[in-house]
């Protein structure tokens, strides 16, 4: 077992987290949600480095949430930060590790699809993995296939029920495919025409790294992207980071309804 699941199991105590939630722009409060939160500071997790990103926090929140055990990862690791694809992946490694089932995603994404404006929530179908970066490279770690086959990574019947959920809420929902790119920079206007045509509907620099693992270790997955602006020459406007912040806290509120009404069903 890695260094770091030990540390983390230390903390948990009897708590078997069943799904971890990884959290996005604007998701932190869900972390404030968790009961009987057990709250682990990446500093105390051996491998883990310190989160470098404003409005991303660094710890584990594990407990129940909808009386559901989960992890609950509030920060995540960004390629564009300098780190190995293999550091992104790592919190997935360690849910594994843990025995955790499902995978649960979110993120903050620029919309390609000229239908998915700012405030757009979408459900990821699938990805395209454009950060040309894999965490799985590498001699496999126990318990990872040398292959894993890619054909389904957003789980469908999750997808499904994630769909139904947000049917019974009045939420609207949209789903696409989200296409992961290095960054840190966002994308020129051409970027985004050529990300259209290669089929993606929105675009960001997260996700795929923690999938990847994910799906290599049998786990499940569900990924939802809150768009908080159109791609670059979509509207002719430029992007702050600060606008991103905003829209996807605003967005986040409807998010953490279907992630909540996913929990309850799969009791
Ligand atoms: N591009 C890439 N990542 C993003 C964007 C974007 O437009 N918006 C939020 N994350």
């Amino acid at each position: 077992m890695m260094k770091a699941t030990e540390a983390v199991a230390a903390r948990l105590g009897t708590l078997k987290p069943r799904v971890a939630i990884v959290l996005g722009s604007g998701l932190g409060f869900l972390a404030d949600e968790v009961a009987q939160a057990i709250r682990i500071p990446y500093r105390t997790i051996p491998g883990f480095p310190e989160p470098g990103v404003a409005g991303h926090k660094g710890e584990l929140v594990a407990g129940t949430l909808e009386g559901v055990p989960v992890l609950v990862q509030a920060g995540r690791f960004h390629l564009y930060e300098g780190h190995p694809a293999a550091v992104a992946g790592l919190p997935t490694r360690v849910f594994a590790e843990l025995g955790v089932e499902i995978l649960i995603v979110t993120n903050a994404a620029g919309g390609v699809r000229r239908t998915f404006p700012g405030g757009t929530l979408m459900l990821i179908a699938d990805h395209l993995n454009l950060m040309w970066r894999n965490p799985l490279i590498g001699q496999p770690e126990p318990g990872e296939q040398r292959f894993p086959i890619m054909h389904e990574p957003y789980d469908g019947e999750l997808r499904a029920l994630a769909s139904t959920v947000a049917r019974e809420a009045g939420i609207r929902m949209e789903e696409g495919v989200y296409a992961a790119l290095l960054g840190p920079s966002y994308e020129t206007p051409s970027e985004v025409r050529m990300l259209e045509r290669l089929g993606a509907d929105a675009v960001g620099m997260s996700t795929a790294p923690e999938v990847l693992v994910a799906r290599s270790r049998g786990m499940r997955c569900l990924g939802f992207s809150i768009i908080t602006n159109p791609g670059a020459g979509i509207t002719g406007e430029a992007l702050s980071h600060a606008e991103v912040l905003a829209v996807s806290e605003q967005v986040a509120r409807k998010l953490a309804v279907v992630v909540k009404g996913v929990l309850q069903r799969i009791k």
